[in-house]
């Protein structure tokens, strides 16, 4: 067994890895000696990460596909199956959307363009991924939030569509036991200077809130969820599976409901549009 994280020659796509949390986790991957695909919707996105990744001496691609549409997704596969040449070994899926609003100030598409994207488009990902993953020996993480299981004002959108995400993980975790396949999900924290951040505290009273609310005394990085993604994907895990495990300080025990219900009065106070 190896005794440092190393992934040299493994095929690694991270969906929804262009940006933020999920591009970080594509780098440590890289890092770790992987072949390295990414995909998300936006192509200059997805070019700037490729060129990320190769300079960090991957084998690198990438190709575009909305989570939402599933023909293109299947599409998104094959591409990226071509590419390896070989199956999957770990896939990781994070493409996500929130925005803080109230269930009485959301529109009925507000409302599905969120679930479309975490909820839908997770299912998307798993049943187009099957068919290309290494079996048995395949490692699945979906990334979750601690909205799944913690409710929080202005986020019902994402805590009802997170919470599914965990239980597809659970369910597959099941399905796909007898195949090899491990599923867990990662569930980050605050991490700091990501888009989910910003978008949640936009001020820095704000981010200085959730920095207090956290056991650590931090917010989390982006190297932070890279880690947890490597450690759960190794070998030394093999036997984890249907795990949803928190990455987040300390975060989800105590604070995070309380502060995000802070967070909802401070901004039920700022000035709207
Ligand atoms: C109310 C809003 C809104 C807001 C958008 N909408 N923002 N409603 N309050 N602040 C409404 C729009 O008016 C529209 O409804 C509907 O949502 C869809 O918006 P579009 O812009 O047309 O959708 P689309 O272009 O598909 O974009 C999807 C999106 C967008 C989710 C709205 O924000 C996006 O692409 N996000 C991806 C990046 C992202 O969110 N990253 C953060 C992930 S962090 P109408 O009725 O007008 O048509 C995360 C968890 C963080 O997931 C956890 C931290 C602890
Ligand atoms: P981010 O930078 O906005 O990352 C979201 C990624 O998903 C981007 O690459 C985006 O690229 C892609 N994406 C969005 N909608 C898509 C769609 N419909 N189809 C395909 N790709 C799509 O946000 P982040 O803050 O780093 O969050 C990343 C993940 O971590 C999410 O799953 C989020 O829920 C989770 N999370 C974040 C935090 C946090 O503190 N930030 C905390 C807990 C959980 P395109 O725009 O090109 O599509």
């Amino acid at each position: 067994m190896a005794t440092q994280l190393d992934f040299t020659g493994k095929n690694v796509f991270v969906v929804g890895g262009t940006s933020g949390i999920n591009l970080g986790v594509a780098c440590g991957f890289a890092k770790w000696g992987a072949n390295v695909a990414v995909a998300s919707r936006k192509q200059d996105k997805v070019d700037a990460a490729v060129e990320q990744l190769k300079a960090l001496g991957a084998n690198a691609f990438g190709t575009t596909f909305d989570v939402r549409d599933n023909e293109q997704v299947a599409a998104g596969f094959a591409k990226v199956s071509d590419f390896f040449t070989e199956t999957i070994d770990i896939l990781i899926s994070g493409a996500a959307g929130n925005f803080p609003a109230k269930v009485n100030d959301m529109s009925a598409n507000a409302i599905r363009s969120v679930i479309e994207i975490d909820l839908l488009g997770t299912y998307h990902v798993m049943q187009n991924s099957f068919q290309y993953l290494t079996k048995p020996g395949a490692s699945v993480v979906n990334i979750s939030a601690p909205q799944a299981f913690l409710p929080m004002s202005y986020q019902s959108h994402v805590c009802s569509a997170k919470a599914g995400v965990d239980m597809v993980t659970r369910t597959l975790a099941m399905e796909w036991g007898s195949a090899g396949v491990r599923v867990n999900s990662i569930v980050p924290g605050p991490i700091a200077n990501t888009e989910g951040m910003d978008r949640l505290a936009p001020t820095p009273q704000l981010q200085e809130a959730v920095t207090q609310s956290v056991p650590l005394g931090r917010q989390g990085t982006v190297e932070d969820i890279a880690n947890s993604a490597g450690i759960i994907c190794s070998e030394f895990s093999a036997y984890i599976t249907g795990a949803i495990l928190p990455v987040d300080g300390g975060w989800s025990q105590t604070g995070a409901t309380v502060v995000m219900d802070k967070l909802a009065n401070m901004m039920d106070k700022m000035p709207k549009g």
